[in-house]
């Protein structure tokens, strides 16, 4: 097959794809966010084509117009790529909040580093302070992964003796991404803000994660943790500090807490939750007055694992399903052969069984067989079925009984925003079928990686933000609560 290469600017980077590739497969690796799905409504993929060719299909030109959008733009998620192309990426020009305002923010003097630090991957982006621009960015699977692909296994590795060379791993991946972007552009930063979950803040920190081994995975609170560039052997200088921001409680870390900055929750009027789909399934929900936040038993479902055709949202994976006359047919990221499918295909999968009644509503294979053939060779077992419940019912019981805390009803939840890497790909219809939020789709928004997005608000607001919402907000245990199994087993159901 015929490959080509993509040059993105302002990142200075260059990647190969196959021919025909859709941009959306291969942009979203980039930290490039498709609010709207790819439904060519919200022009935020906007990409301007400095130089090469780009088909334009009568519905990309209904939709350019639309969005008033001049010759040289099109939007990356109706485009693919045919031959050479050199593309500005327009969202990297400003900071884009889901909810349409963009992020205001007051002009400061310098550079600034942001760095989400997730379970999976690690992405960090060097800031303009004096226009919030994105100078360049650097992702990077996180090198733990060689210890376990979820938390638990990161935890057992640490107690089982390697926490110190953990520490050291993701320190230096770390300074390495940093040093990758200072290398394009050598400036000396002013400050790096770091954001994750609370064992990825505990491991970076070299602190003790044990106590989220066992019950009552209680730690306490884990505030700010500061470091010099010596203290974290980074070979670079910071004229001011180095900051991993304040954890909520042992498993709602400060990604949450930059999702709740990102998402602007904690100034809203009316109650709004933010739910990440990644690793552990945090949810918060609450408004300017109060916040209750829990972290689920959903485990790593939706980033595949745990299913036996289960994998990450990379080249090979089905990302998306839809029904044509009755036939299942499968969108497969990177235009190649199907390897399994990623988290967002999986919720597809569910709905579109329950439609075609060939599950019932308990997910069980009505003819009695043990699997359920999507296409060509990918097959969805009754056990993956099952481990999808499981998550699925671990979200809506975590949003009914953190409702419950404040005492509303699910129904008066005014908006969701789901944050997570897959979300790009999510169907929200399919999502609504199969009883994971249940709420109508016009109140849940896509928003991407919000925890990136409020580590670089953390950069021009501070800790003192941060530490308005922690005291406003308060850590469940959702187990805790006397229903708790009554409402897991409930919301089992599609
Ligand atoms: S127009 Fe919204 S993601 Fe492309």
């Amino acid at each position: 097959m015929k490959s080509h290469s993509i040059q993105l600017y302002p990142l200075g980077k260059e990647i190969q794809v196959n021919d025909n590739t859709p941009l959306i497969d291969v942009l979203h690796e980039f930290g490039i966010e498709f609010p709207c799905g790819g439904q060519g409504t919200c022009g935020k993929c906007k990409v301007k084509l400095l130089n090469g060719e780009i088909e334009i299909t009568p519905e990309h030109r209904q939709k350019l117009d639309k969005l008033k959008l001049t010759d040289d733009w099109r939007l990356a998620c109706k485009s693919k790529c045919t031959g050479n192309i050199n593309l500005e990426i327009d969202q990297f020009n400003h900071i884009i909040l889901a909810d349409e305002s963009e992020f205001s923010f007051k002009p400061d003097k310098g550079f600034g580093i942001a760095v989400d630090l997730g379970t999976t991957t690690l992405v960090a982006q060097l800031i303009d302070l004096s226009n919030a621009k994105v100078l360049a960015v650097e992702t990077l699977i996180n090198p733990q992964v060689k210890y376990g692909a979820d938390l638990i296994s990161r935890i057992s590795a640490c107690i089982g003796g390697h926490a110190e060379e953990m520490k050291i791993i993701i320190r230096s991946a770390i300074g390495l991404m940093i040093s990758r972007m200072l290398k394009k552009h050598p400036v000396r930063p002013e400050k790096i803000v770091l954001v994750g979950n609370t064992a990825m803040q505990l491991i970076f920190s070299g602190n003790d994660v044990s106590p989220l081994s066992a019950y009552p995975f209680d730690i306490g609170k884990v505030g700010i943790s500061d470091f010099t560039s010596y203290d974290l052997e980074w070979n670079f200088n910071i004229s001011g500090g180095i900051q991993f921001y304040p954890s909520i409680g042992s498993f709602v870390g400060s990604d949450i807490l930059a999702g709740i900055v990102a998402t602007g929750l904690h100034k809203k009027e009316k109650y709004t939750a933010l739910i990440d789909l990644g690793t552990n399934g945090e949810i918060a929900v609450g408004n300017r007055e109060r916040i209750v936040c829990a972290s689920t038993a959903a485990g790593p479902a939706f980033e595949g694992a745990n299913i036996s055709v289960g994998m990450r949202a990379v080249t090979g994976a089905i990302s998306s399903l839809h029904l044509d006359d009755g036939t299942i047919k499968a969108h497969v990221i990177g235009n190649t052969k199907p390897k399994g499918i990623c988290g967002s295909a999986l919720i597809d999968a569910i709905a579109i069984l329950r439609k075609l009644e060939m599950i019932g509503m308990f997910g069980e294979i009505n003819c009695g067989d043990k699997f359920i053939n999507l296409t060509g060779e990918i097959n969805l077992l009754q056990v993956d079925i099952n481990e999808f419940l499981l998550a699925k019912a671990a979200i809506a019981s975590g949003l009914h009984i953190l409702s419950k805390n404040l005492s509303i009803s699910v129904d008066e939840i005014n908006d969701v925003y789901l944050a997570g890497g897959f979300g790009n790909y999510i169907n929200l219809n399919h999502l609504v079928e199969t009883g994971m939020i249940e709420l109508p789709v016009d109140r849940i928004h896509k928003m991407g990686n919000t925890a990136l997005i409020g580590a670089k608000m953390f950069l021009f607001e501070g800790t003192e933000v941060a530490y308005e919402i922690l005291r406003k907000t308060q850590h469940i245990n959702l187990e805790r609560d006397s229903m708790f199994q009554d409402i897991y087993v409930e919301k089992m159901m599609i």
